[in-house]
């Protein structure tokens, strides 16, 4: 009987991750940097994750915005399965999960979407699934809705391919567990590598395999050992999405709207003189060298008057996601590192520091007023580009309940299963990454147990032992010491943090 999967490796099931670029305010933010009108990203509206994975994504924002609908489409039913556990204990009532192919997905009637996000689905799929979700794309979106679409792009991909084929070559060659396979393919090209020919010419193919060793099996699984992979340009893209009637509208990659820190004066120059944006895309990719893009496509793109941009980016609210000593004073970028300077970042990141604030009353600070809008702009833009400032959602009803009952499920399944790393913030309406030990704090916390000893009991279980100063700690006594002192510091220095964002009530 043929697999239902298509060549799709569904053999181990992909990891747990949120992706904040995903989140609607995160998109909408980056539309409205462009001009370009953003559909309803608050309140109702309905939001479709095709190829979600795990489901961890649709199932954070389902808490982050209660009164939005969620649908989750993923054909390993492993994902489903764990995707509306997830949403059952989480008690979600606006997050729908199915185990449907695309295929499936297409005949089934159902809602018309405001957003629609594929991460890691295009370049991993057929060309005949991606006729596919051009057909969803084309009925299922909302004039004026959005589709986030990330993939492999080209150039950025091209001299590597060669190492993806490798690694596929090898692991089909071989039998047995699909670990143990994916560990001998890569010390297989490990041992190639060192010996010339394709490695000595292309320079960055060598390390590129190096570093696949320090990434998880689940990773290279889902990125690389799929039949179908193929990097893209984005003209290629953008031409397929056209027939969904569809337009470029902006990068979700933040900090590809901040260009000069990677373009010099004389590239920018030449992308100026092109005023096709497909044209200019692609031949920013060659320029900039990239491999992945995140772009975001338009449904009947409405461009907005300077005017209206500024007001509407005038009401967004943003906030600090990073205790503030860690906002950076500056930046390594491709043209080198960049100053980033005090004058502006520094009012900026003590303001976010106190909780979220809105473009506007952070313009009346007189710091920040003499900077003027748009230099006020793109710091937050580079802040968020970044990762240590997100932009904040408004504020909704029954949000702070949803993402409690979120955390409390999250942290409920670390009980037994350690990859659930993100947490989601009422107050900043993003997910994020909270350490292991943290997490286990958090969990003593909410089951009323004495936090050392209870993360030790988890530790022990797993057969984890704690490392002081680069030594491993034998006994169960010194591992309890070792968890008391890092719990000590955990309350003084995490937990008022993760109070502050709401992920810890009280
Ligand atoms: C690389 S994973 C990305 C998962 C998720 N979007 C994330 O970012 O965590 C791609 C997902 O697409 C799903 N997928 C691939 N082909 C599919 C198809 N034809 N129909 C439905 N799901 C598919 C896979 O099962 C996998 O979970």
């Amino acid at each position: 009987m043929p697999s239902p999967y298509n060549g799709y490796v569904a053999e181990i099931d992909y990891s747990h991750a949120f992706y904040p670029e995903i989140a609607p305010t995160s998109l909408a933010f980056a539309l409205l940097l462009k001009g370009v009108q953003p559909p309803r990203v608050s309140g109702d509206f309905a939001y479709c994750e095709l190829g979600c994975g795990q489901g961890l994504s649709s199932n954070l924002l389902a808490g982050m915005h209660p009164r939005a609908r969620f649908w989750g489409v993923d054909f390993l039913p492993s994902h489903i399965a764990g995707a509306r556990h997830l949403a059952e204990e989480a008690g979600h009532v606006n997050a729908v999960f199915l185990d449907d192919s695309f295929e499936d997905f297409a005949q089934r009637p159902g809602p018309d979407f405001d957003i629609i996000a594929l991460h890691g689905v295009w370049s991993w799929v057929s060309a005949e699934n991606r006729a596919i979700l051009v057909d969803i794309l084309r009925r299922r979106l909302k004039p004026g809705g959005m589709v986030y679409v990330s993939y492999n792009c080209l150039p950025g991909w091209a001299a590597d391919m060669p190492v993806r084929q490798l690694l596929l070559d090898q692991v089909s060659a071989s039998v047995g567990p699909l670990p143990e396979r994916i560990e001998e393919a890569l010390r297989f090209g490990q041992r190639l590598s060192r010996l010339g020919g394709y490695f000595d010419h292309v320079a960055g193919a060598g390390p590129h395999l190096d570093s696949l060793l320090a990434k998880s099996d689940s990773y290279i699984a889902h990125e690389y050992l799929n039949r179908d992979w193929a990097p893209f340009y984005h003209a290629e893209v953008a031409r397929d999405l056209e027939a969904a009637k569809l337009n470029f509208a902006a990068s979700a990659t933040l900090l590809d709207h901040l260009e000069d820190w990677r373009l010099a004066p004389d590239a920018l120059a030449l992308l100026a003189e092109t005023s096709d944006p497909t044209r200019r895309e692609t031949l920013r990719d060659y320029l900039t060298y990239t491999r992945f893009r995140r772009d975001i496509f338009i449904r009947g793109p409405r461009r907005l008057a300077p005017s209206e941009r500024e007001a509407r980016l005038r009401d967004f609210r943003f906030g600090l996601c990073v205790p503030r000593d860690e906002v950076p004073e500056s930046v390594s970028t491709p043209k080198g590192e960049i100053a980033l300077p005090a004058a502006l970042y520094a009012p900026l990141a003590d303001a976010l520091a106190a909780g979220p604030q809105g473009l506007s009353a952070l313009l009346k600070l007189p710091a920040l007023a003499e900077q003027g809008f748009e230099a006020v702009l793109t710091a937050l833009t580079a802040l968020v580009g970044l990762g240590v400032a997100v932009p904040v959602p408004p504020e909704e009803e029954g949000r702070a309940e949803g993402c409690a009952r979120f955390n409390h499920a999250v942290l409920r399944q670390n009980r037994h299963a350690p990859d659930l790393r993100q947490l989601a913030s009422p107050v900043l309406g993003t997910g994020l990454q909270v350490d292991l030990l943290d997490r286990l704090f958090l969990l003593a916390r909410q089951e009323g147990r004495e936090p050392a000893a209870f993360a030790w009991t988890i530790l022990s279980e797993r057969g984890k032992r704690l490392r002081r100063n680069g030594e491993w700690l034998e006994t169960a006594e010194e591992n309890l010491a070792e968890l008391g002192r890092l719990h000590d510091v955990f309350t003084r220095s995490r937990l008022p943090l993760l109070r502050a964002w709401g992920i810890v009530e009280g």
